[in-house]
């Protein structure tokens, strides 16, 4: 990690621990990072899981890479390096809400493993679950909601993830769902199971 460019800057400790929170909310607060091609379930996937906690009354959020990059990252691209810049900014946001106390899902490509490593490395063990939206390129471009595929096929679209950019697959995720496999509904249980399992939601 590279060294802030700012000088004379001092780290305040806060009053209240993350173990403070826990201990009010009942659950702990995470980062669930899903990675994954493009329209490999991603967002959808985050989306559900974000309502079945609610329902339980665990606050949740979900950071969209395309919404993100609406706003905070309005300045990035889809260079290597603007990609990197996105998943570095996003960790940050991200360990930044587990701190706050929220269950946060992230829904980027993110396609790079060094990339998702940093983003891991800033929280501490238990605290991060990557999660790999697996699906099969022809499945994700059955799918294609957004008509990208389609046009990325024909040229129309430079650097796309899976035809024209890398994506490089996790070795040792937390969880694998297979989205080509099984259903939302299963995906999202899935999810909920293993946070039941892990500690980090109580179980019902
Ligand atoms: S990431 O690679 O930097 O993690 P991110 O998740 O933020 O990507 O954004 C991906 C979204 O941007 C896709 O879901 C898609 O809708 C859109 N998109 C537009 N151009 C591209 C591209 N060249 N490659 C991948 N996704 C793209």
């Amino acid at each position: 990690m590279t060294e802030p460019k700012s000088k004379n800057i001092t780290w305040h400790k806060p009053l209240i621990t993350c173990a403070d929170r826990e201990e009010r909310n009942r659950y702990k607060g995470v980062v669930l990072w899903l990675t994954g091609l493009p329209s490999s379930g991603k967002s959808t996937l985050g989306h559900e899981v974000e309502r079945l906690l609610f329902e339980r009354g665990c606050n949740s959020y979900v950071l969209d890479g395309d919404n993100i990059r609406h706003g905070l990252n309005k300045n990035v691209g889809f260079s290597p390096e603007d990609r990197k810049e996105n998943i570095r900014r996003i960790g940050e946001v991200a360990k930044l809400f587990a701190e706050a106390g929220v269950i946060v899902f992230t829904a980027f490509i993110s396609p790079y493993r060094e990339d998702r490593d940093q983003a891991r490395a800033l929280n501490e063990p238990g605290r991060f679950f990557e999660i790999y939206c697996e699906c099969s390129v022809g499945e994700c471009e059955n799918r294609d909601p957004k008509g990208l595929w389609q046009r990325a096929r024909k040229g129309e679209i430079e650097d796309f993830t899976g035809v024209s950019a890398p994506y490089e697959e996790p070795l040792t995720p937390e969880i694998i769902v297979q989205t080509d496999k099984y259903g939302l509904e299963e995906c999202a249980e899935q999810i909920m199971r293993h946070l039941e399992e892990q500690g980090v939601i109580p179980p019902l």
